[in-house]
Formats: C-alpha cells, structure tokens, sequence
C-alpha cells in the first residue's frame, strides 16, 4: 500500500484528489489505452489463431481391448496427429492467444522465448510464425536432433544451455531483448482457452471436452463417460485442464497421474512435498522425455515452475523407467509410432485395466489416455539400443527392456500382473525410488 501511495503521489504531485475522480461529462476519454494500429494488429493475429483452431479440427481416438483384460478399453487420442505432431499444438494456441490478449505479446515484442524439452518449442514455433513474431527455443544442450529439426522446420530459432539452466536463460534473454518469456511451466494455467470449450462459433481446445463429445457422436460407444483418464505430467498443464474440467461440472471420472521414476510428480500430489525443496539430489537422467520434475533444480511452485493442480488429480502411480521403454518398444513394434511418455500413459492404463478386471461395472470399464507425440523423434535415443545400454545401463539396459517386455505382452494376452512380475523378474534399481 506504502509503495502504491508513493507512486500516486510522484505521478501527480500538484492534483488534488477530488480533481482526480470527478466524473465531467466534458472530459470521456477519446484514447484507446491500445492504440488503433495495435488493436489492429491484435485482431488480425486473434483471426489468424481462430482459423487455425477450425482447420486443427478434433484429433483421432483409438481403442485398444487387450486380449487378457476383455471388459476395458484403453483409448489412445492421438495428438500426433495435429500439425506439430505432439499434445502440445491445442496447448501452445491457447498459450499464445493468452499472450495475445493480455498485451504480453504485441507488435512490438522482439521475440517470444520459452524454455522447453522440444515438442513445446515446436508448436510454439508454428502459432508464433502465424502471427509473425520471431520465436527463439531455449532447449538443452543434449536435445534430440530430431526435436531442434522439428523447432527450425516451423520458423524457431535454437539456444542450447545446460539443460538446469533453461527457465533461468529464458527469462534472461527476453528480459535483455525487449522479448516475451511466455513460460509453458507456471501460464498453463493462463491460457483459459485450454481449460474451457466454449461455443462462441468454435469450440476451444479442452481434451476432455472434445473426447466427451466424440464418444456421444460414437453410436457403438456405449459408456460415454470415462471411468479413468490417465496422463503424465511435464508442465502439468494437461492433465490438470482435464482435472479442473472433470471436477467443476462434477464428472465420476477418476484423473490418475502416471509418473516416471525419479519425478518429484509423485511426492507433490500425493503428499504435497518439493513445494519449498528442489529434490534436485533424486532427479537421475535421463528420465522419460518431457514429462516429469526434476529437470529444473528450483521447487515445485504452481504458477511458476509448473501448472500442476494436485487438488484436481485423485491417484498417481509410478512406474520404472526400463518398463516405460520396454513399453516403447513393444508398441513401436506394433506400428504405434508413439514416444516413450505416451508409453508410460499406456502401462499405467493397463495396470488401471489389470486392477479393475474383476470389479462388475455395468459398461466396459473405459480409460482414455493421450498419445503425446510420435516415435519417430526418438529413433537416435530411447529406440536406439546402444542409447538404451549407455543410458539406462544401471536398471540392466536392453536385458531388462527385453525381460519388461516379455511381462508386459503376458498382461495384455493374459490379463497378468506384470508389475510385480517385473519388479522382482527383472534386472534394475526399483526399489529405492518406487
Ligand atoms: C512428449 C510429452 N509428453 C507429455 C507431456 C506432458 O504434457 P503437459 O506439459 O501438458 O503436462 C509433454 C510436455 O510437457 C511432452 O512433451
Ligand atoms: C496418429 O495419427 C497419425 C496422423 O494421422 C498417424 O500417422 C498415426 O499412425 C496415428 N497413431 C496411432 C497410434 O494410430
Ligand atoms: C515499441 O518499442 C519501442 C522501443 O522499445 C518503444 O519506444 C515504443 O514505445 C514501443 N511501441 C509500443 C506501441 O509499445
Ligand atoms: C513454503 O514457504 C512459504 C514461505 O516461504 C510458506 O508460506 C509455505 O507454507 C511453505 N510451504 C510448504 C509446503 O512448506
Ligand atoms: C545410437 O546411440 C549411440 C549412443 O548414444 C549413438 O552414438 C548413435 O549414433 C545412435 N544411433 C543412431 C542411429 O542414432
């Protein structure tokens, strides 16, 4: 209040208080506190968005009933099929016609910069150079090639720091440019568009609500509703746009959080810790790509470095990093060309199947997950086995990714448990992190 006073009195030292809020019938205002030629700009920029958000259309779902487990359905909503190819092109528009709306991107900005693991960067690359504002990706020094190549293909620009460093050089270099640091991490939450879908002429991007309406337009689909959605956190945008969609028009459907081994996700939801403590010492590398916390040393603060709502998510389930990859390889060797978050998605629902595979729903007991973004972009490292060996050498390499594996195609022709067949089967470092 203090400081606020100060700045009053500095601004209009000579104005008496009365002067200053007398309505005169003379004197309303003729400006615009946006100029003609920015609102012009703006409401180009916002028509470009919307037309891109018609064209986007509704992304596929697909249906998996795995043979051991005959009353579930997993469903797989395919993001990659969207123009960047990942679950963060709804996302990023949204994000971006945020900035837009609020001033934090106009005309003027020298260039938009977000700290990212690749697939962010890309859309945001593409929604940036629609609108005609330079975007710069500030990424780790080891990124997949095939992910800078994606950002460079839709008009980004690459920065590489040590991969702790990306949020704090983000800012930085905006700050230093007269640039945006749009921050995917703590403005998911912003991005209102994401987490409502409305019906002024469109519908907006909300998953769940898009999902909603494709299984009531599904005349074969019977349960209408999901029993489950299942999903991985990287900002935590996602799953808690679902969460917060689910819960404010009091939907039955449980939001189950899948995280990978080291992430500091888990904790955080369930116990609410790492809000004033980095875990820095628990993150071990290489993770699953894109999701989990542990990449950024500072804590977990909502609106900050993450956008997770834990008040809107009812369960979280880890998984082992080796069966995350061994589930990589197993779908990939189907024909799924999916990357290795959208794998772990799917073993958490497939463990979500193996443990209702007795309870007497009246439907098919019906789990809806994301399919983030495609393999193909990890051909150089968690599909290559070398990579494999070199990286996840401590949890046994490819021998456990081949032994995960074996377990993992029993409990999807066998309905078997291949958790706890994994866990005490398999060669790895489970324990003190599960
Ligand atoms: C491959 C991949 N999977 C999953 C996610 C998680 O999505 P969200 O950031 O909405 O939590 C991300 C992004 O962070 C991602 O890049
Ligand atoms: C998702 O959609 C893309 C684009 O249409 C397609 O190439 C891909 O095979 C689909 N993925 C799955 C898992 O069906
Ligand atoms: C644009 O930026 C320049 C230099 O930073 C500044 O002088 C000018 O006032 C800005 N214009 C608008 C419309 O914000
Ligand atoms: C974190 O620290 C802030 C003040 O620094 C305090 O208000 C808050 O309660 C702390 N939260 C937790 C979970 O310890
Ligand atoms: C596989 O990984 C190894 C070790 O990281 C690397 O040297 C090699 O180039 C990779 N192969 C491909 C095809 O990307």
């Amino acid at each position: 209040m203090k400081s606020f006073l100060l700045v009053v009195a500095t601004f209009f030292p000579l104005v008496h208080p009365d002067l200053l809020t007398k309505i005169n019938k003379d004197k309303i205002p003729e400006e615009n506190a946006v100029s003609e030629k920015e609102a012009e700009w703006r409401l180009k920029a916002i028509r470009k968005l919307w037309s891109e958000r018609q064209s986007m259309g509704r992304t596929p779902l697909i249906r998996f009933s795995p043979r051991g487990l005959p009353n579930s359905d997993i469903f797989l909503k395919n993001e990659t099929a969207t123009k960047t190819r990942t679950l963060k092109h709804r996302f990023v528009w949204a994000l971006v016609l945020w900035a837009i709306t609020e001033g934090k991107v106009t005309s003027n900005t020298s260039a938009v910069y977000d700290s990212t693991s690749g697939n962010t960067g890309a859309s945001e690359a593409y929604m940036c150079s629609l609108i005609g504002v330079p975007y710069v990706a500030v990424v780790a020094d080891n990124l997949e090639t095939e992910k800078v190549r994606q950002i460079e293909s839709f008009g980004g620009k690459i920065m590489k720091v040590p991969v702790s460093d990306r949020n704090k050089r983000a800012k930085e270099e905006a700050k230093k440019t007269g640039g945006f640091y749009i921050n995917q991490f703590g403005n998911a939450e912003r991005a209102e568009e994401y987490h409502e879908s409305g019906s002024f002429h469109y519908e907006s991007t909300n998953v769940f609500h898009e999902i909603l309406a494709q299984f009531e337009e599904d005349k074969l689909q019977k349960a209408k509703v999901p029993d489950y959605f299942v999903h991985s956190a990287g900002t935590g945008g996602t799953i808690s746009s679902v969460g917060r969609y689910i819960v404010r028009y009091g939907m039955p459907t449980r939001v189950v959080l899948a995280d990978s081994q080291y992430s500091l996700f888990y904790d955080y939801v369930i116990n609410n810790r790492f809000t004033n403590q980095s875990g820095a010492g628990i993150w071990t590398p290489p993770g699953i790509a894109g999701i989990g916390y542990g990449y950024d040393i500072e804590p977990v603060w909502y609106g900050d470095t993450t956008s997770l709502v834990r008040h809107v998510v009812n369960e979280a389930m880890k998984m082992p990093d080796v069966a995350t990859v061994a589930a990589l390889h197993e779908l990939n060797g189907r024909g799924l060309n999916v990357g290795p978050s959208t794998a772990l998605n799917y073993l958490v629902s497939l463990y979500q199947a193996y443990k209702q595979r007795h309870s007497s729903i009246s439907k098919r007991l019906t789990i809806v997950t994301i399919a983030c973004d495609p393999g193909d972009f990890y051909r150089s490292t968690y599909l290559n086995s070398t990579w494999v060996d070199a990286s996840l050498g401590k949890s046994g390499g490819m021998k456990s990714v081949k032994c995960w594996r074996e377990v993992i195609v029993n409990a999807m022709d066998k309905g078997s448990d291949f958790l706890g067949q994994g866990l005490t089967k398999c060669y790895g470092n489970f324990q003190s992190s599960l």
